[in-house]
């Protein structure tokens, strides 16, 4: 199991290209199960997470190619499927396998995809999913750890009118994918605004969907019978753009982060900004970060877009470390989002838990240590945390990073970084 050594210490500087959004990719792939036709993706990040769903289209029986050239395509040909399955021994590794529930219903009028688990942050259920597909008109069951879902009399989903009670992203991604190929008109209500919503959609689109209002609440979907293959370019990975200012800021550092898109990142830009750190934007899709001024705390709440992301509070917390005065961070979206904390608490952090508040009193001084990565973005936290301690951090189980960083290793020694895989 590999680990990364970082000696702390050293400012940041230099030129970092975002890659392409794991979360946009992920839902990118299941579509190309929609169509017989050739679906080809650019910028697709090279993380676990996306060789995973490689795996598992494959194993339904679509055609999945990684051409060398360009090193960030992928090409897939789902022509013919041999089952419409999901099976548990791919689905444990990795939660977003349910994006194929939607878009198998869709296709063949029926679907069996095994109920992913929990996981480190939280009991994650998909029963919002399914009551949506039961609004669309699929018959739901249950067996051995495996959801069954389909289509009356296994033809084609009547579409319908489906109100989701929680805003949920992969939610909304699989019943947008289920709408497309619905006999008549589904309308989505309390639908999820992501940016990597609206990606899908302008995939879909591509593909010859109709498709009203992605990006906003309600989405309105006109089913066709049948779509065709498309090329499509993933939108840049806000997370990773985001971890990589607050690298920035965290080191006193000068980092330029190109290939990105600031116009998803407007509240986390505008909240390193209040704790002192100098955000420019420096041409197209180009961002400087600068650290310098002393950080000072401030509070955070967790949002669904446009809101402060969930998946950047463990990154800001770190952040939080080493700001002047206290900063409140409130967790809304999962119920056991703050694994991090205790390891930052070992590297020397002053940081208090009340369910799901975190109290973070700063700055502290860090020193290295032995930690161990739990979840995904609490790894790329210690990293962050890693960087500006005193001596060196060895991270455990970086497995967790490389679901969603591609390279991370390499792009953080490239601006000067002390660190290793080992
Ligand atoms: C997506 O997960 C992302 N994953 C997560 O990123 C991200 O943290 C999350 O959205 C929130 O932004 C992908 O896109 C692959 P949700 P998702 O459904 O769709 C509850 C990362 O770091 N809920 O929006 O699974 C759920 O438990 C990952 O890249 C139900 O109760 O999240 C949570 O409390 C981590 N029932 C809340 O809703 C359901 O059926 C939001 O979850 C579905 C969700």
């Amino acid at each position: 199991m590999d680990k990364l050594l970082i000696e702390g210490g050293r400012p940041l500087e230099g030129t970092v290209r975002i890659s392409g959004a794991k979360n946009a990719a992920l839902p990118a792939m299941a579509a190309a199960l929609l169509t017989s036709d050739r679906v080809e993706l650019d910028n697709v990040p090279r993380v676990r997470d996306i060789i995973t769903m490689g795996r598992l289209l494959a194993h339904m029986g679509a055609v999945v190619e990684t051409p060398e050239i360009p090193p960030t395509s992928m090409i897939f040909q789902a022509e013919t499927l041999n089952g419409a399955e999901a099976p548990y021994e791919l689905v444990k590794t990795m939660r977003a396998s349910i994006l194929t529930l939607g878009p198998l219903v869709a296709r063949c009028g029926h679907a069996r995809v095994s109920l992913p688990g929990g996981c480190a942050i939280g009991a994650r259920p998909v029963d919002l999913h399914l009551k949506a597909l039961e609004q669309m008109g699929a018959v739901i069951g249950m067996s051995h750890g495996y959801v069954e879902a389909t289509a009356p009399g296994g033809g084609r989903l009547p579409g319908g009118r489906v109100y989701f009670d929680k805003i949920t992203v992969t939610g909304t991604e699989n019943i947008l994918m289920a709408a497309v190929l619905a006999k008549g008109e589904t309308i989505i209500e309390n639908a999820a605004r992501e940016p990597e919503i609206t990606d899908l959609a302008d995939l879909l689109i591509k593909m010859g969907a109709d498709i009203q209002g992605s990006g906003t609440s309600t989405i309105r979907v006109q089913g066709k019978e049948k779509l065709h293959g498309a090329k499509h370019t993933i939108i840049p990975d806000r997370i990773e753009a985001g971890t990589f200012l607050v690298a920035g800021a965290i080191t006193n550092g000068q980092l330029k982060l190109t290939d990105c898109a600031p116009e998803h990142l407007t509240s986390v830009i505008a909240k390193l900004r209040e704790t002192g750190a100098d955000i420019r934007e420096a041409g197209p899709g180009t961002l400087v970060v600068r650290g310098g001024k002393k950080l000072v705390a401030a509070d955070v709440c967790t949002e669904e877009y446009p809101g402060f992301a969930t998946d950047m509070q463990a990154q800001f917390m770190a952040l939080a470390t080493q700001a002047e005065g206290t900063s409140t961070i409130t967790e809304t979206i999962f119920e056991n989002r703050f694994l991090h904390a205790s390891e930052m608490i070992r590297m020397g952090a002053n940081i208090s838990i009340d369910g799901r508040r975190a109290v973070v009193h700063g700055p502290t001084a860090l020193s290295g240590t032995n930690v161990i990565a739990s979840d995904l973005r609490a790894s790329a936290s210690l990293v962050l945390a890693a960087l500006v301690a005193q001596g060196e951090t060895v991270i455990d189980r970086v497995y967790h990073i490389d679901r969603g960083y591609e390279r991370i290793e390499e792009k953080l020694a490239a601006v000067g970084a002390r660190i290793r895989r080992v």
